[in-house]
């Protein structure tokens, strides 16, 4: 592919953008495994940010999170074994709490000596269960005590009625998490990759114009009535004469939210995608609505239509890996990519703020509105 190299004001290269190198963001709550995949006395393994993991649940279910190798000589956490309050390495039989990871026992010890135990850690990360999830708080690739005193609570899906049914999906991306970020948030690829006669082509590719405005950490689509031609938009406005309006929010380092309201019905969701490699990530996609529960197609959106959509954003994003191989090619175009591009430039504060401990600058000033054809 040829690309005129003259400058210009809305384009932009790898080497133009700061934090856009795959970097994985430290100071975060990310989704480690789903809830039932973490059972009582069961050590489970999982990797976050390149980070071995091994989780498990205490007496009272309460998750924990260890980081996966033994102080003592490096031998892999998950093999051993786990009481309901200590991990046991299988190799000497150190034992760790299971929350802390601090070391409470070295059986090879005799009664004299002057070793303290308790000095010794085992990584640990900040582990909570939320929306059928098991959260680590990923505070550094240590898994050393965050330093800044009390850390966030994990982000929440809104809700917004005491009963509601709730469903999730998940996806491998085999691309850096920017890459899978940016795919997230991309409006001009649907026309292209989600082509389906009941949905959108080529033909139906029109003007449009959004509003946007900083929110902490992030960025908002200010509310707006949904897109005519989305599906949920399709039945709501079957069932409710009321106007519904859409919401959708992009939160550092990886959370995209998004809201469907009229009247008393709504549909919320949250997409997070997460660096599992340098090279792979994780789609979770978590959906709960109050639209009618017994209503067949609401079901048929989440199990029919949700899981083809991931299947057709994994098949691109497998197809784009053949050739990011060879080139880590990135051209962000005004408007449709000014939603990547700040979400670089919100990394990049992000990063600046770490490093100088100032508070971080947002990108955006203000409301702006942005205009593409999709
Ligand atoms: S390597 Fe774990 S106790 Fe020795
Ligand atoms: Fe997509």
């Amino acid at each position: 592919m040829y690309y005129d190299s003259r400058p210009r004001m809305n384009e932009s290269t790898p080497q133009k953008l700061a934090g856009s190198s795959g970097e994985m963001l430290w100071g975060f709550w990310y989704p480690a495994l789903r809830s039932n995949q973490v059972r009582r006395r069961k050590l489970v393994r999982a990797t976050l940010l390149e980070v071995p993991m091994v989780l498990g649940r205490d007496a009272g279910g309460k998750p924990f999170a260890l980081r996966d190798v033994c102080p003592h000589r490096a031998f892999p956490l998950s093999f051993g074994h786990f009481d309901d309050t200590s991990v046991e390495c299988a190799y000497h039989g150190w034992q760790f709490d299971a929350h802390t990871g601090q070391c409470r026992h070295i059986p090879s010890l005799t009664a004299d000596s002057k070793l303290r135990c308790d000095r010794i850690y085992a990584g640990s990360f900040p582990s909570e269960e939320r929306d059928g999830y098991i959260w680590a708080f990923m505070s550094n690739p240590e898994g050393r005590a965050p330093a800044l005193g009390p850390i966030p609570p994990p982000p929440e899906l809104p809700t917004f009625s005491p009963h509601y049914k709730i469903a999730r999906l998940a996806a491998d991306l085999p691309c850096s998490v920017d890459h899978g970020i940016i795919g997230l948030m991309d409006p001009a690829h649907g026309p292209f990759v989600h082509q389906a006669w009941w949905w959108r082509s080529r033909q139906s590719i029109r003007d449009k114009a959004k509003q946007f405005e900083p929110i902490p950490n992030g960025f908002r689509m200010s509310p707006h009535p949904p897109s005519a031609n989305s599906a949920p938009y399709k039945i709501l406005k079957l069932i409710t004469s009321e106007p519904a309006t859409t919401t959708i929010d992009f939160v550092l380092p990886n959370q995209r939210f998004e809201q469907i309201r009229a009247g008393k019905y709504w549909l919320s969701s949250r997409t997070t995608v997460t660096p599992i490699r340098r090279d792979l990530c994780r789609l979770d996609f978590v959906a709960a609505w109050n639209v009618l529960p017994w209503f067949p197609i609401v079901w048929f959106i989440l199990h029919v239509l949700g899981p083809r959509f991931i299947r057709q954003d994994t098949a691109v994003i497998e197809k784009q890996s053949l050739g990011l191989e060879h080139e880590d090619r990135m051209m962000l175009v005004d408007d449709a990519d000014r939603q990547a591009r700040w979400y670089f430039e919100l990394k990049a504060a992000h990063l600046e703020s770490q490093r100088t401990g100032q508070p971080m600058h947002h990108p955006i000033a203000g409301p702006v509105t942005l205009r593409w054809r999709s």
